[in-house]
C-alpha cells in the first residue's frame, strides 16, 4: 500500500525487476508433477523463507533498492539427514538470477579462509578477517553454505568475527546444517568463545527447522550391481576376505583386467600412497584414506582426480576410532558432493559402522549418504558426470 502511494508521487523509482513471486513453490510443484519428488508440506514452508530472500535480492540487485526496505534476514535451515535441505537450497540458488552469488561446501570455504589468514603476514589476525570479509562481500551478495558443522577449534575461533563482519557488510547468507545453532560445536574446546558466533547468527538469520517426515535417501532403489559389500548378508558367512575380494573383482571388471599400478597423489607437498590406480579409477583401503592424518584438502584432490573410488576393508568403528570415523565422514561428504561413484567393502552394514562415540550423531549423515550412493539414481548421475568430463 505504502509502496503504491509513494509511487503515485514519484517517490519510488519504477520497479523494473522481474516478478519472482511464488516462483520457488511453482518450480517445486512442477517437480512434484513430473514425479521427480514427493510433495512435502514442510519443504513448502521452508521454501517460503527462501522465496522472501529471493525477492529481496532481485529487488536490490536491479538497483531499485526498495524504499523503506529492511535489511534482509539471512537463513539457517537445520534438520535431520536426507530431509531435502540441500535440494531446497539448490532450487533457490539456481532460481536466483543475480550474478554475485556463490554456493560452496563449508569445508572448502573454511580452507580458503585459513589459507587467506595464513598468507596474511601483516599486523594481526583481526585485520586479516576484516580484509577477507570485505573481499568476500566485494565479489558476492549471496553466499550459500551446505552442511555447516563445526568440529574444529581453528574454525570455531574464526567464525564469530568473520560472520559479524560479513553481516555488517550486508551479505546474505543461507546455511544448511544438521544441528540447531545452539547445538553446534558441543563439547568443543573454548566453546564459550564460539557462542559469540551463535549470537551473531541468531541476530542476523532466521533459524528454521525443516522437519520433513522422512529421510528421502532411504527410498532410493539400490542399483542392480551391488556397490557396498559386507560379509553376512551379501556373501554368506565367508568373512572380510571375501568382501575385499569382491571389491577387487569390481575393480578388475572396470579396468578390463588391465595391469594396474600402485600409485600416489601429492597434495600440498605430501604424498598419499594408494593401492592401485587405473585412469580415473582408484582402488584404495580404509587404512590408506582414513587411518592417517588426511583431511578435506586431500579428499578434494581425490575427488578431483578420480571418478570412481573403491574403498576396501572399512572396519566396524569403535568409540576409540573417532578420528578415523571423522575422516571417513569428511571423505564421504566430499565424494558425495562431487557425485563420485563409490564402491566399498566393509565389516558391517552402513548403519552399524559407527554407532557410539564422539561424532556418532553427525555420522548418521554419512550413513544416509552411503545408502543413497548405492542407488540407481546416484550411480546414473555419477556415470553421466563421468562421461561428460574430459578423460
Ligand atoms: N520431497 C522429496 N521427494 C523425493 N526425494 C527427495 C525429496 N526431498 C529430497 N529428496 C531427495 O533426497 C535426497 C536427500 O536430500 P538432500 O540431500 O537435500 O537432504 P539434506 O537434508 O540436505 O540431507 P543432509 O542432512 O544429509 O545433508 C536427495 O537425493 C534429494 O533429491
Ligand atoms: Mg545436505
Amino acid at each position: 500500500m505504502l509502496k503504491k502511494i509513494f509511487r503515485q508521487f514519484d517517490l519510488l523509482p519504477l520497479d523494473t525487476s522481474p516478478d519472482m513471486s511464488g516462483l520457488l513453490a511453482e518450480q517445486y510443484i512442477v517437480r512434484v508433477a513430473q514425479k521427480h519428488i514427493q510433495y512435502d508440506p514442510a519443504q513448502i514452508q521452508t521454501l517460503e523463507y527462501l522465496q522472501q530472500i529471493l525477492e529481496w535480492l532481485v529487488a536490490n540487485d536491479s538497483g531499485n533498492r526498495p524504499f523503506l526496505s529492511k535489511p534482509c534476514q539471512s537463513l539457517y535451515i537445520f534438520g535431520d539427514v536426507g530431509r531435502g535441505k540441500s535440494m531446497l537450497m539448490a532450487l533457490f540458488y539456481d532460481a536466483c538470477p543475480i550474478s554475485q552469488k556463490r554456493r560452496v561446501h563449508f569445508n572448502t570455504f573454511m580452507q580458503e579462509v585459513h589459507a587467506f589468514i595464513h598468507s596474511w603476514q601483516k599486523q594481526d589476525q583481526a585485520d586479516a578477517i576484516s580484509v577477507l570479509a570485505k573481499n568476500i562481500r566485494g565479489s558476492v551478495r549471496l553466499l550459500c553454505f551446505d552442511e555447516f558443522h563445526v568440529t574444529d577449534i581453528a574454525d570455531a575461533m574464526i567464525l564469530g568475527r568473520l560472520f559479524s563482519k560479513l553481516f555488517e557488510l550486508d551479505l546474505v547468507v543461507v546455511i544448511t546444517s544438521n544441528r540447531h545453532p545452539n547445538d553446534l560445536y558441543q563439547g568443543g574446546l573454548l566453546r564459550e568463545q564460539f557462542l559469540f558466533f551463535v549470537k551473531v547468527l541468531q541476530n542476523a538469520a532466521n533459524i528454521v527447522e525443516l522437519s520433513a517426515h522422512q529421510d528421502y535417501r532411504l527410498n532410493f532403489q539400490a542399483t542392480q550391481q551391488r556397490t557396498y559389500f559386507y560379509p553376512s548378508a551379501n556373501l554368506g558367512q565367508s568373512g572380510d576376505g571375501a568382501t575385499q575380494e569382491a571389491t577387487w573383482q569390481y575393480f578388475q571388471q572396470l579396468t578390463g583386467g588391465t595391469l594396474s599400478q600402485p600409485g600416489s597423489i601429492t597434495v600440498l607437498g605430501r604424498e598419499i600412497q594408494l593401492t592401485a590406480l587405473h585412469k580415473d579409477i582408484l582402488f584404495s583401503s580404509f587404512d590408506e584414506l582414513c587411518g592417517q592424518a588426511l583431511g578435506s584438502a586431500d579428499y578434494l584432490a581425490i575427488a578431483n582426480r578420480f571418478n570412481i573410488v573403491i574403498i576396501a576393508a572399512i572396519p566396524c568403528l569403535t568409540a576409540e576410532k573417532r578420528n578415523e570415523a571423522k575422516r571417513f565422514m569428511t571423505l564421504i561428504d566430499v565424494l558425495y558432493e562431487h557425485t563420485i561413484k563409490l564402491v566399498c567393502s566393509a565389516q558391517v552394514p552402513a548403519e552399524a559402522l559407527y554407532t557410539e562415540g564422539d561424532g556418532a550423531f553427525e555420522f548418521r549423515r554419512t550413513v544416509s549418504r552411503l545408502i543413497e550412493m548405492q542407488s540407481d539414481n546416484y550411480c546414473q548421475r555419477s556415470e553421466s558426470m563421468r562421461s561428460s568430463k574430459p578423460m
